[in-house]
């Protein structure tokens, strides 16, 4: 039996079926992270496991115990929020060692235990400190901190990061990587960030309507989706999907059968800018990104589609300039009309191995 386990798993608000069915198996020590349009339901799926909201239907099961009813306290999880939810008055260390001493463990242990997650999250210097004198990054240390110590046999996370400014938030990014890597605890992660959940996950669970769309690891996600959505949501910028019946071009190449009313994906990078009458799709340039390390080229092809085109070199190309785009027919993911995989891409820049 898994370590966790989400068998059939219902949440009903009124008429609304926010949670529809969902089973998933956490195997221990994994990093799972739950991604998912907004509203779809990956705060409510994890306040679930977490106790904070109740099951309707199914069952949720940790480590060889049902806890589907159990009350949240005595579930063995800890929980970190996207706001902090410090006690404003407290010290870092009260704030840490709160649930600790509620539950009458010995002060010596709780010395231990505080100190022991301040080293880990560099937080010693600021033990006496409230939060008001603390930055956004160190607050929010100090709510992991405060997990940390309740050595919990579920950490789970929602959007823990999304109140921090791009550089701390990859900085603790890595620190929450290495805490993983150093604790091995059982988490689950909630993230609107790609990067995060790419870098993050063992496995990421991807969540549409209430539902589970796909279950795998990041680049079993990127190279093989299941199906459209999840092709469009993995991966920045979003996978190209066009009417296969525009690409009559790409359908010759390779011998490639394109489902009739079907799509054609392809990821940015599998899309190469050429000049203009070479390759097997013309266009014009509308827009060029240029990121430094790597270039994004917007070309409005003659499909009438815009596609996006990524490269690691810089370019000289402008807005109005005519150009060909050539495609790798491997590389393209197949969808039939109702967005299903028809064939996945097989190869392609986005798959080539080192
Ligand atoms: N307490 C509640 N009462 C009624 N409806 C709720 C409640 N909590 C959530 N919902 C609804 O359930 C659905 C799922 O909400 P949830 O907060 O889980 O989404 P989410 O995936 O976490 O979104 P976001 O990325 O915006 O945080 C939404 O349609 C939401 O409006
Ligand atoms: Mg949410």
């Amino acid at each position: 039996m898994a370590f966790l386990e989400l068998q059939g798993v219902e949440k009903h608000f009124g008429s609304l079926r926010a949670i529809k069915g969902v089973d998933l198996k956490i195997e221990k020590g994994e990093f799972i992270v739950f991604v998912g349009p907004s509203g779809c339901g990956k705060s409510t799926l994890l306040r679930m496991i977490a106790g904070l909201t109740e099951i309707d239907g199914g069952s949720l099961t940790l480590d060889g115990r049902d806890i589907t009813k159990l009350a949240s306290s005595k579930r063995d999880l800890a929980m970190v929020f996207q706001s902090y939810a410090l006690y404003p008055h407290m010290s870092v260390f009260d704030n840490m060692s709160f649930a600790l001493r509620l539950a009458n463990v010995d002060k010596a242990v709780i010395q231990q235990k505080v100190q022991r997650a301040a080293e880990i999250l560099n937080l010693v210097p600021y033990l006496q400190r409230t939060p008001k004198e603390l930055s956004g990054g160190q607050r929010q240390r100090v709510a992991i901190g405060r997990a940390i110590v309740r050595a919990p046999k579920v950490f789970l996370f929602d959007e823990p990061l999304s109140n921090l400014d791009a550089a701390l938030r990859g900085q603790t990014r890595v620190e929450i990587a290495k805490l993983h890597r150093d604790l091995g605890a059982t988490t689950i992660y909630v993230t609107h960030d790609q990067v995060e959940a790419m870098t993050l996950a063992d496995r990421v669970v991807v969540l549409r309507d209430g539902q589970i769309e796909q279950v795998g690891t990041p680049l079993a996600l990127y190279d093989r989706p299941a199906n459209q959505f999840v092709a469009q949501f993995i991966g920045t910028p979003q996978m190209n999907v066009l009417p296969a019946a525009k690409l009559p071009q790409l359908a010759e190449v390779g011998g490639m059968a394109v489902p009739a009313g079907g799509f054609v994906g392809l990821r940015p990078e599998d899309i190469r800018v050429q000049l203009a009458g070479q390759g097997q799709l013309q266009g014009t340039v509308e827009l060029v990104e240029a990121l430094g390390a790597e270039t994004l080229i917007h070309v409005a092809t003659s499909t009438g589609a815009i596609v996006i085109s990524r490269q690691n070199s810089r370019t000289t190309l402008h807005a109005g300039n005519p150009v060909g785009l050539s495609i790798d027919a491997t590389a393209a993911h197949l969808f039939d009309d109702q967005g299903r995989l028809a064939r996945p891409a097989s190869g392609g820049a986005s798959q080539a191995s080192a």
